[in-house]
Parts: structure tokens; C-alpha cells; sequence
């Protein structure tokens, strides 16, 4: 048989090496380049070389065919199964990332609780703590006497033998951080055994026809290691988010081949665990005063579920040389782009004043429709008048000023008049038309500002 022909590549630019290097000489990159297989320029490619073996034809099927849907598990936790996609499906990977402390043991030993106790069998294998502390934590929880089988390990080998052999249904891994593959000689945690424990699992949860629950720390420099490099392998990945200060966790759908992505299911961690909230619209705002400048409500979608915040805006004079501007909640680069906005195209002169924005309740918002609630608690911040009282805003500004359509206003609308909110100010929409609920269209943020501060702003 003839010789495929090796080549070395840099990960990094694409040069190509006759053999391996340290560096790479094309961008200096360190350790990037990786053997690889020489493709040649001739006709049929690979397969048309003479003496190599021919690969087996695969059968091609039509894109149209009876498929039933996969069967669900469900935990009846309600906020989690929704976010899983309406349940969890047999022969899936599942990862659940967040910081740690943030409660993802605590959630996944409620789920698993709930569904052992309705008769699925769940093995639960901790590699973060011993027996005794998931037993108290079960006792704290008041879950002890659901019968979920325990384990304390960390190595691989023995934790799929051990599955293997006790056959459940859904398996939760906590955390992959912490399990080793004896093939490799790096420590527990390192990229490249955190991907090859996961690639097992993974491969595992496939052939058994398990789900398997991976848990993943995000670490905060870089998120080397991290649940990040296991993003492509699994099946769904969700993050479990929240500010440790507040009692709201959030745990969200960043991709799922077996449901909807961007759901979210919002909890409160309390002392007897986590609690479902199934209307965060009223929790977010429980807490806001209706009669102070620099506080807008955004109606947002997460998902496909509207969720109403407030959205809490401080402008100051400044002390410094260069203003500050502090962000909770919000993208930061958002903040300077509405910023400048505001600045050339509606005069206000906000850029040598300090800047704070929060989104109150440590939700965070990624969709640029809250555009609009931003800029109305910043001008309602520089003005000092409160807004008009029961009014929602949503809205996406262009550079140039513009106010943009979202999508799914009439949900938004919905939601807020559900929860006793008369008025919306959001982008010119003329084919919306809803009864009890006073619709403001804007164009410009300068429309806003005008429909929203008592005088002419001053123009600086
Ligand atoms: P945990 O689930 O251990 O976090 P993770 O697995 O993501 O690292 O959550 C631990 C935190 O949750 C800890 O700070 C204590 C808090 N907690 C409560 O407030 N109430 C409870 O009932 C439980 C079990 C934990
Ligand atoms: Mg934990």
C-alpha cells in the first residue's frame, strides 16, 4: 500500500511544515502545530490514489421520514425541564456550567431526587465531596429519602464500570473538573483530560442510552479548562448564572440539539434550596419605586417567555480625568455605543459625566432591544424626572439614532399589561394594535427624549 503523505500545520495561520516545530515560523505561535494528512491536488482526491483502500459506500436518505420524537424524562421541576427542552432525553450529554458556589450540585441533586423518587433510576457521582456531605446537603434539602444512588469517585475508569454495572437511567458527573482518565498523565482538570473524561462519558451516555449530567466550573481567568472546550461535544449546554449577592439564579440554554436555545428557568436559592419562580416579571420589579429618576422597565424576552426588569440608571458629575462607567448586567460596550449616540446625534453631553447602569435583580441581558429602556433611564437620570408612571420600553437604537423593530412586541406588550402597565414606548410598529395599552411609537432617540423630559434638555 502506498504512503499517505504527512504534513505538520499550524492551528494557529495554516503554514504547513514538512516536519514538526516547536514554533511556528509563520505567526511565532508556540505549540501549535499538529500532524496532519497531505492533500493532494489529484483528481478523486484521496481515494483515487493508487494502492489506497477505498472507504464504504454509506447509505444517503431523504431529509422527509417518519422520525417519533425522542421520550422525556421529566423532573417536574418545571423551570428545568423547560430549559432541558421539555425534558431530558435518553442517550444525551448535558452540560451545566456556572461559577462555582452558584448551586448547580444543589439543583441537580433536587432533579434527580424528583425523578428517582418517581421511579427513574439516577446515580449521582460527586467528585467534589464525600458521602456524608451529600447526605446533609439531601437532608437540608429534605430530599434523604428519595433513593438516588451515591457515589464519591474521581476515576473514570471506575466510575464507568460502576454505571456499567448499576445501569441507571441518568447519571450526574460532579464535577468534570475533578475526574481523571488514567490514560493520560496530566492532573484532573487540564484541558486535555477534561476533554477526554468528557469524549468517555459522552460516548458512554450513546451507547447505554443514559443522559448524562456533566457538570463544569467556569473559572473566571479565561475559562481555560472550563466548560467552554466541551461546548461542541454535548448535546445541550446549559449555564446556571446569578450575582451571588441576590437569591435569583438563572439557569439558561446556550444551545440544545433536542429543544430551544435562549429558554431560561429562573430560581431563588433559599435554606431549603433552590425554588422555582414562575413569574419573574413580578419578582424583578417587586422591589422598584415608581417615583425616582434613572429607573426604566424593559419588557425582554428570554426565550420564548417575555420577563419584565428594571433597568436602574446614575449620572454624575465626575471627579475624574476620565468619567467612570460601571456596568451590572449589561454589555459595557453597549453602554458607550448608546452613549456616543445620545452624544452626536441628540447633544447631551453625557461623555464628561460618571455613568452607572444596573439591571436590577442580576438578570443579564444580552438582546439589544433593551436599547431603548437604557437610554430612557439615562436621560431620565440627567434630568432628574422620574418616567411616566405604568410604562414599558423596549427598543433597538442604530449609530445614526434610529429606533429599530424587535421581534415578538405583542408578547412583550402582553406581558406588561398583564402586570398592570398602561403604556409602551417602543419602535414604530403600525400594524400592532392592542386595546388598554397606550402605545408611544418612537423613530428617533431624539423622539424619546422629547416624549420623556419635561424642557429641551440642555444642549451642551
Ligand atoms: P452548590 O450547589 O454547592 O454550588 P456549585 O455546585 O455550583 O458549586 O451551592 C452552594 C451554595 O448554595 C452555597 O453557597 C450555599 C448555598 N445553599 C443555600 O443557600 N441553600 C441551600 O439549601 C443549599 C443546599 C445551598
Ligand atoms: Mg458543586
Amino acid at each position: 500500500m502506498a504512503r499517505i503523505k504527512k504534513q505538520f500545520v499550524c492551528q494557529s495561520c495554516g503554514s504547513v511544515y514538512p516536519r514538526w516545530l516547536g514554533q511556528c515560523e509563520g505567526c511565532g505561535e508556540w505549540n501549535s502545530i499538529i500532524e496532519d494528512v497531505a492533500t493532494e491536488n489529484v483528481p478523486g482526491g484521496l481515494g483515487a490514489r493508487s494502492g489506497v483502500k477505498k472507504g464504504r459506500i454509506v447509505s444517503l436518505h431523504a431529509l422527509n421520514g417518519e422520525e417519533t420524537p425522542p421520550p422525556r424524562l421529566l423532573s417536574g421541576i418545571a423551570e428545568f425541564d423547560r430549559v432541558c427542552g421539555g425534558g431530558l432525553v435518553a442517550g444525551s450529554a448535558i452540560l451545566i456550567g456556572g461559577d462555582p458556589g452558584i448551586g448547580k450540585s444543589t439543583i441537580l441533586l433536587q432533579a434527580v431526587a424528583r425523578l428517582s423518587s418517581s421511579g427513574t433510576k439516577c446515580v449521582y457521582i460527586s467528585g467534589e465531596e464525600a458521602i456524608a456531605q451529600v447526605r446533609m446537603r439531601a437532608q437540608r434539602l429534605g430530599l434523604a429519602e428519595s433513593p438516588v444512588m451515591l457515589g464519591a469517585e474521581t476515576s473514570l475508569r471506575d466510575i464507568l464500570s460502576t454505571l456499567e454495572d448499576a445501569a441507571p437511567q441518568i447519571a450526574v458527573i460532579d464535577s468534570i473538573q475533578t475526574m481523571f482518565a488514567d490514560t493520560l498523565d496530566s492532573a484532573p482538570g487540564t484541558v486535555g483530560q477534561v476533554r477526554s473524561c468528557a469524549q468517555e462519558l459522552i460516548r458512554f451516555a450513546k451507547k447505554k442510552n443514559i443522559c448524562v449530567l456533566i457538570v463544569g466550573h467556569v473559572t473566571k481567568d479565561g475559562q481555560i479548562a472550563g466548560p467552554r472546550v466541551l461546548e461542541h461535544m454535548v448535546d445541550t449546554v446549559l449555564y446556571f448564572e446569578g450575582e451571588r449577592g441576590h437569591q435569583f439564579r438563572i439557569l439558561r440554554a446556550v444551545k440544545n440539539r433536542f429543544g430551544g436555545t435562549d429558554e431560561i428557568g429562573v430560581f431563588e436559592m433559599g435554606d431549603s434550596g433552590l425554588r422555582e419562580v414562575h413569574n419573574p416579571s413580578a419578582l424583578f420589579l417587586s422591589n422598584r419605586n415608581k417615583d425616582v429618576s434613572g429607573s426604566a422597565v424593559f419588557a425582554g424576552m428570554e426565550g420564548s417567555r417575555p420577563v419584565l426588569v428594571e433597568i436602574q440608571a446614575l449620572v454624575a458629575p465626575s471627579s475624574l480625568a476620565t468619567p467612570r462607567r460601571a456596568v451590572v448586567g449589561w454589555d459595557s460596550g453597549r453602554l458607550a455605543m448608546i452613549l456616543a449616540v445620545l452624544d452626536a446625534r441628540c447633544g447631551l453631553g453625557l461623555g464628561g459625566l460618571d455613568i452607572y447602569l444596573n439591571v436590577a435583580g442580576g438578570l443579564r441581558i444580552s438582546e439589544p432591544a433593551a436599547d431603548l429602556a437604557v437610554v430612557a433611564a439615562l436621560v431620565s437620570s440627567l434630568t432628574g424626572e422620574p418616567l411616566p408612571a405604568e410604562t414599558i420600553f423596549f427598543g433597538e437604537v442604530s449609530l445614526s439614532g434610529e429606533v429599530r423593530p424587535v421581534s415578538q412586541a405583542e408578547s412583550r406588550i402582553k406581558e406588561a399589561s398583564k402586570l398592570g402597565f398602561q403604556a409602551a414606548i417602543m419602535p414604530d410598529n403600525t400594524k400592532l394594535r392592542f386595546d388598554g395599552t397606550k402605545i408611544s411609537a418612537v423613530s428617533h432617540v431624539q423622539d424619546l427624549v422629547d416624549l420623556i423630559s419635561p424642557e429641551p434638555v440642555i444642549q451642551v
